[in-house]
């Protein structure tokens, strides 16, 4: 197993970086724009592929390395499904995984710092994001921040899970590197209360000054989609109710680059083939199982995912390899459902 907590100095932000073993896939969870140089490297160096970049909420003070490392890397993009971020790749609830090769992790939504924040289980530890510090916890003043909620997900979720369960926060601005849920429920302050009102009162007592970078990381971090509009621009896009008109045409063969997971939560688009995006690039190259598919039927393929980030770099990555007819659904099986496309269960 490879696990390694990176920090910026400047943020105070811990980001983890994970994966099974050397050469396979890894996950990053709350990367720094600044540092995604760093990232890349030592990726790079310890031979890892990225799949997955997540936030465990919408920072404040710092921006997000999740677009600069989908860009240099082609990863997904993930946050939960109440972030307010306007696109990513895919979104999580409660009772999800996030998983990639070798690593599965359990989704917890935790919110109270803010009302996107969730937590990310992995047997022996827990990503807490700002939920549950050490020492301390995530202040509840803005962005939908709620004391009482955040109450709820530290007592009735995270403590509640068995007390040798190492807890990685997103900060830390002492130099604690990690803690446990048994360490934080003994001696944590803020979690020596009482009661709930106790709780809700002690966090509208702190009067924090706001995150020096929150005019900036705030708007910054809502833009995080990729330019589908540029890959429309160059005519390899199609508006959902464009695509279901060739629903049932020989000459067309739609694919998903969803998750199998995705896939039985969401549904399919009836007759459409399964081909992972984490294969892509082995599928549509010469000798993969797309190209020579395109090349055999003649059939133009129409990628498709979630919301259109994955299938708009699948297009790109395809007429890289010379599917020149290749396209994608713009905003993925959400813009599909909402133009009331056919969906299989
Ligand atoms: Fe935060």
């Amino acid at each position: 197993m490879i696990f390694r907590q990176l920090f910026d100095s400047v943020s105070g932000t811990y980001t983890y970086l994970l994966a099974s073993r050397p050469g396979g896939e890894a996950l990053i969870i709350d990367p720094v724009l600044e540092k995604v140089d760093r990232y890349v490297q030592l990726i790079n160096e310890l031979d890892l592929r990225l799949i997955k970049a997540v936030d465990t909420h919408l920072h404040a003070d710092h921006i997000t390395g999740l677009g600069a490392l989908r860009d240099r890397t082609h990863c997904v993009t993930v946050m939960g499904e109440h972030s307010k971020v306007d696109v990513v790749s895919m979104r999580l609830t409660e009772g999800d995984k996030l998983a990639i090769e070798g690593v599965s992790l359990d989704v917890l939504y935790t919110p109270g710092h803010t009302d996107d924040s969730y937590s990310f289980l992995m047997r022996d530890r827990v990503f807490t994001g700002d939920t549950l510090l050490i020492r301390g916890t995530g202040r509840t003043d803005f962005q939908n921040g709620d004391a009482r909620a955040q109450y709820d997900s530290i007592f009735n979720k995270l403590l509640r899970l068995p007390e040798e369960t190492m807890v990685f926060p997103a900060h830390d601005y002492k130099g604690e590197t990690v803690s446990t849920i048994g360490e934080e429920k003994r001696f944590n302050p803020r979690l020596q209360v009482k009661s709930v009102d106790e709780y809700v009162d002690l966090m509208g007592k702190l009067n924090l000054p706001n995150p020096k970078m929150m005019d900036v990381a705030v708007p910054a971090n809502m833009r995080v989609g990729f330019a589908q509009e540029e890959i429309a621009r160059r005519g390899w896009a199609m508006s959902a109710a464009e695509a279901q008109a060739l629903i049932g045409r020989p000459d067309v063969t739609f694919v998903d680059l969803r998750e199998r997971t995705e896939r039985q939560k969401h549904g399919v688009i009836p007759g459409s083939l399964h081909a992972p995006y984490p294969d892509l690039i082995a599928n549509v190259k010469p000798g993969g199982m797309l190209h020579e598919l395109a090349a055999a039927t003649g059939r133009r393929i129409v990628f498709y995912c979630a919301f259109g980030e994955r299938s708009a770099m699948a297009v790109q990555a395809a007429q890289d390899a010379g599917l020149t007819a290749a396209c994608h659904v713009q905003g993925g099986l959400d813009a599909w459902k909402r133009a009331q496309g056919p969906v299989l269960h």
